[in-house]
């Protein structure tokens, strides 16, 4: 018998379409699923990159915010937009998904728009070359590295690179990864620090024959087209001189400080000034985080209270004098070093650390002090626009 109270109604759709059956998900499922999408500055995921500051689900919508701390294209901005919404809705189709895009700097954050993720940026310089830049380079990040930081090296001495050799990646080539439908290429990573040199595109021995532009664009594509981690320093190792790969670095990334590395002989000194007062510059204003000085002396291992000062004594302390800026430290000329080099096995690396391998590590505590100095003083660096 029919119930009185409730008469029966005739529907002129089926029931389901009224009452569309709501989706039932949590949070953790847009987590994973935005886990899928890759980070157009980074590579690295947008979750992994800290990019949701905001995460709102109700029924069937789903809201997220992402927050960029540096200003993308409308054309990358649309390709996120797009990889997200296909990413959550592979949860469920019936999702209104809803993806507000933000390019806002945290307060305290310095405005950066390349290499957000990389909080130091230094560049090692010099007068010459054959002074110990790559070497000393090299041996820094390692130190770096043990003291727990993340850290990558980039060579920049595109006309000779000696990083592939020093970290024996010589013939190893980098990877490249799509991210939203543009090549990124993958540094390379040897004992823990993330590389990129020209050496992994071109075999050394090719002489690479470049003018301003195409340096320029080279220095340009390893910064923006490399998928750098987040990372605690970047060092640049630069090619000797003031030349337009120097002036392309600054205009481009904002370098946290530069290292002058001389040796002790007063030639070396002069050229090394010339390239501390090219950062000076008014309108390129690196600041100078200090002075290296390299091959101070040598002690035979026979006779180990020895020093003979084969290119003299002083010059590190004299250019860091001229400059107002400490001396980091002296490393002593040492075959081990050398050897280092050569095989591809740093002297940082080796187990029998000899007194330069010490005075490397000494000179990174230093620095990193410099470095803390620097930030808690100056204001960040800004890139140049250098008037032709
Ligand atoms: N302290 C040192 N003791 C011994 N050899 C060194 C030392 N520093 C650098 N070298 C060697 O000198 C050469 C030039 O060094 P490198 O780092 O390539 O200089 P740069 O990058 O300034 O041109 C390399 O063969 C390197 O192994
Ligand atoms: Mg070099």
């Amino acid at each position: 018998m029919a119930n009185q109270n409730c008469p029966s109604i005739v529907l002129p759709l089926p029931l389901n379409n009224y009452f569309k059956e709501s989706v039932k998900i949590d949070k953790s499922q847009v987590l994973t699923a935005l886990e899928q999408v890759a980070d157009p500055v980074t590579g690295s995921n947008l979750i992994a990159a800290g990019r949701l500051t905001d995460l709102q689900i109700n029924d069937n919508k789903v809201q997220c915010t992402l927050n960029f701390t540096e200003s993308l294209s409308g054309e990358a901005k649309s390709a996120v937009n797009f990889a997200c919404q296909e990413a959550i809705k592979k949860i469920d189709e019936g999702l209104d998904v809803h993806v507000h895009l933000q390019t806002q700097v945290r307060a305290g954050d310095p405005p950066r728009s390349v290499l957000p993720q990389v909080k130091n940026i230094i560049a090692v310089a010099s007068g010459k070359g054959g002074v110990g830049k790559s070497t000393i380079s090299t041996n820094l990040a390692l130190a770096l590295k043990d003291a727990g930081a993340s850290v990558g090296l980039m060579d920049a001495d595109l006309y000779g690179p000696s990083i592939p050799t020093m970290l024996n990646l010589k013939g190893k080539r980098p990877q490249l990864q799509d991210v939203h439908g543009k090549p990124k290429i993958i540094p390379l990573e040897a004992y823990g620090l993330k590389v990129m040199s020209i050496g992994f595109i071109v075999e050394p021995e090719q002489a690479v024959v470049l003018r301003g532009p195409r340096l320029a664009g080279i220095i340009k594509q390893f910064i923006q087209e490399c998928l750098w981690p987040p990372l605690d320093y970047l060092i640049i190792d630069l090619p000797p001189g003031t030349g337009d790969i120097q002036l392309t670095l600054v205009q481009t990334v904002p370098v946290t400080g530069a290292l002058i590395v001389t040796t002790p002989q007063q030639v070396a000194v002069d050229d090394a000034l010339k390239a501390m007062n090219m950062f000076r510059l008014p309108s390129i204003n690196v600041p100078i985080l200090g002075v290296i000085e390299n091959m101070s002396w040598f002690t035979p291992s026979e006779l180990p209270d020895h020093r003979y000062k084969l290119f003299g004594e002083g010059g590190g302390q004299r250019l860091a004098d001229l400059g107002e800026v400490p001396l980091l430290g002296q490393i002593p000329l040492e075959m081990s070093v050398m050897e280092g080099g050569e095989t591809g096995k740093p002297v940082l690396l080796q187990q029998d650390k000899k007194s330069a391998a010490k005075a490397l590590s000494d000179v990174t505590a230093r620095l990193r002090v410099q470095v803390k100095h620097r930030n808690e003083t100056g204001d960040p660096t800004q890139i140049v626009q250098i008037k032709a």
